[in-house]
């Protein structure tokens, strides 16, 4: 309704002006009929944006931008001013009554993918494991081309941030390491190395460190913005969902904890429902994996250490379920190796497939110190002291400036 070409400029200036979020492309407008009880044209459009929210933020930012747009609640496609719709992130998949991505109805929708595919034609869809370009097809469905949206200045680095944005849940990142902890330095210190992607916590390591509870969680999402789970208490189905509900409060990057019981796969199925992401702990078998996961869990928690100290093999566990979700890709679960006790567990579960292993500081700080690095990079020291002019720096800037360059 009202300004419609205004109103979508605005929606795309007012994401871009979000401090988490930069828009890196933008489609042309399209004019398409409508779908449902509306009347006349709609215009649409698509965006590519990078950011550090998670997608339960992100949702919530395109709910703020309809509400600033003068968007009130309608009958399901009425006439409205604004529809401003989450598609994709990464290779998120979930299925919750308030989130669901991918946007459940996207490949059915002409009016969406055709500008979809003009920015993101190679963006490969989740569930189908087909570009968006491969899934369109090749036909505009008498939509009319109707100017452009705002379009970004020019190709630029994620300058939001003076630190690695980190956007959760993307498989193509390889093995997402997160750090299993509650302790504050440590994991400044993880992640000043530029590679951490999440936290775990459980309660036996936040009372170890002994802070209070939720300031130690918030801090924690403000430093890695990133997935940081945090464990509920109660063991019945609604005290762990207002639990779940309340923690989830505490930041978008919150990720509630629940174990494998009965009670925990209810909560994980209401939560889920509400948009949070669930991680299903203290998994010990094949198919509690599989359970957690069709209730909806985005991540399990297989404890292959514990598995190791009772003499199972806990790296096949870990196989195993790498191996069930990957016949049943529309789950999107992620498997999260935990109770890690050493170097080796990282790379078994690597090489077994795993989309998350969470390691404690103690195993981190191994998998960086080696004593033949260290041997090796003091004898590459001694060796380039005998050099006479070792100033490397130096050297480098007069070569530069010789060259007028
Ligand atoms: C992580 O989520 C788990 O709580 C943790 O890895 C358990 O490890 P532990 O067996 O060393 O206590």
């Amino acid at each position: 309704m009202g300004d419609r070409a205004g109103r979508l400029a605005l929606a795309v200036k007012l994401l871009d002006a979000d401090p988490e979020t930069e828009v890196v492309a933008s489609s042309t407008v399209w004019l398409n009929k409508p779908i449902g009880v509306a009347r006349g044209a709609f215009l649409n459009g698509a965006v590519t944006a990078r950011t550090t929210h998670s997608a339960r933020g992100m949702l919530a930012l395109c709910k703020s931008i309809e509400a600033r747009l003068g968007r009130q609640p309608t009958a399901r496609w009425a006439d409205r001013p604004i529809d401003v719709d989450l598609l994709m992130m990464d290779d998120l998949i979930r299925r919750g009554c308030g989130l669901t991505l991918p946007h459940a109805a996207m490949l059915d929708r002409p009016f969406v993918m055709v500008p979809a595919v003009e920015i993101g034609g190679h963006m490969v869809h989740p569930v189908t494991r087909q570009t968006l370009g491969q899934l369109l097809d090749g036909e505009e469905h008498g939509m009319v081309a109707h100017g452009l949206l705002p379009q970004p200045l020019a190709p630029r680095p994620f300058a939001k941030y003076n630190h690695r944005a980190i956007t959760p849940a993307t498989g193509s990142q390889g093995m997402k390491i997160f750090i299993d902890t509650a302790n504050i330095d440590e994991i400044r210190e993880a992640h000043a190395w530029g590679i951490l992607d999440g936290v775990t916590t459980n309660p036996s390591l936040i009372a170890r460190e002994g802070g209070d509870f939720i300031e130690t969680i918030h801090e924690i999402c403000e430093l890695v913005k990133g997935p940081v789970s945090a464990e509920t208490v109660s063991q019945d189905p609604e005290g762990m969902i207002k639990e779940g509900r309340l923690l989830a409060k505490i930041s978008e990057h919150v990720v509630v904890k629940v174990p494998l019981t009965a009670a925990g796969l209810t909560a994980t199925r209401a939560l889920a429902d509400d948009g949070i992401d669930v991680n299903v702990t203290l998994i010990f078998q094949p198919a509690q994996a599989l359970m957690a996961a069709k209730a909806g869990a985005a991540y399990v928690s297989p404890f292959l250490g514990r598995l190791d100290d009772i003499a199972t093999d806990g790296v096949q566990l870990i196989d195993e379920i790498v191996t069930i979700f990957g016949n049943y890709p529309e789950l999107g679960t992620e498997v999260l190796s935990a109770s890690i006790r050493h170097p080796l567990h990282v790379s078994q579960v690597a090489l077994a497939g795993s989309d998350v292993a969470t390691i404690p500081y103690k195993v981190l700080s191994r998998l960086v110190n080696h004593p033949l690095t260290e041997s090796g990079n003091a004898k590459f020291l001694a060796d380039w002291d005998t050099v006479p002019d070792n100033d490397i720096a130096g050297q480098v800037s007069r070569w530069l400036e010789k060259r007028g360059s």
